[in-house]
């Protein structure tokens, strides 16, 4: 897999993907209303504060979805690279329109995204930065620890892979047995959708060394504040 090329993003800047994906998210999103809840509740702020947030890969929105409803005060700010997760997005969350603003950006470009403010009082990612190989994942940590406020929170809510196939194995037959369809997927995947799963899993790292790379960026309480099998909730924030 490491030498075949890297078709993430053919697979985010198609118009039929993209259709697949929102077509199928009702069914995903019901097992991870709680999680996004959780993220919520873990940014520091009162109930009514105004305050500026920033959702990198943000899609059509889910996770920026569980923050605005959470905080009345809370205003989005969705960075994605995809035109196509945008223009869903935008219908997506339609309901808080002048609470949210998107802008096209790439993760990857080692910068921040123009059109954003400077100095976000918190930021969020979710399941995205598994797309990043692990040094863009380190830049990328740099650059949020650089232009939080200080005293910001950084969360992001991703899967994370083992070097231990026992743990492996353990988190596939609990999945399989939480998830009834899940063995039947795995097994009769076209060899179309085999080669899509195995450039989607390619730069999936393992937890510890992201936590490294939260504490070589300088955040200060890092911990993993949700884990249930391979999905996990971790981050810090900038010292104040
Ligand atoms: C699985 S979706 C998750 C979307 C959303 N954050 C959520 O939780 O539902 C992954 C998203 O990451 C975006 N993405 C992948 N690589 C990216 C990159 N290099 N820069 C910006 N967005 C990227 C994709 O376009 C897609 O919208």
């Amino acid at each position: 897999m490491a030498d075949t090329p890297d078709t993430n993003d053919e697979v985010w800047k198609s118009e039929q993907m993209v259709a697949e994906w929102v077509a199928t998210a009702g069914d995903r999103e019901r097992h991870r209303r709680e999680h996004r809840r959780l993220m919520a509740e873990l940014l520091p702020f009162a109930d009514d504060q105004p305050f500026t947030f920033v959702d990198l890969g943000a899609g059509t929105g889910a996770a920026t979805q569980a923050v605005l409803d959470r905080f009345a005060g809370a205003e989005a700010f969705l960075a994605e690279y995809s035109p196509q997760m945008i223009a869903e997005g935008r219908r997506a969350l339609s309901a808080y329109e002048g609470r949210f603003s998107y802008v096209e950006f790439d993760l990857a470009s080692g910068g921040w995204p123009e059109g954003i403010p400077d100095r976000p009082d918190a930021v969020i990612s979710s399941l995205c930065v598994h797309h990043l190989p692990d040094h863009h994942k380190q830049e990328l940590f740099n650059q949020i620890r650089g232009h939080l406020r200080p005293g910001g929170w950084y969360l992001n809510y991703d899967p994370v892979s083992s070097d231990d196939p026992v743990v492996e194995s353990a988190w596939q037959l609990a999945g399989d047995r939480l998830d009834p369809q899940a063995a039947a997927k795995r097994h009769h995947r076209s060899p179309e959708e085999q080669l899509r799963w195995a450039n989607h899993i390619r730069y999936i790292s393992p937890l510890a060394p992201q936590l490294d790379f939260l504490r070589i960026a300088e955040f200060e309480g890092i911990d993993v504040y949700w884990k249930q099998l391979d999905h996990v909730i971790y981050g810090g924030r900038r010292p104040a």
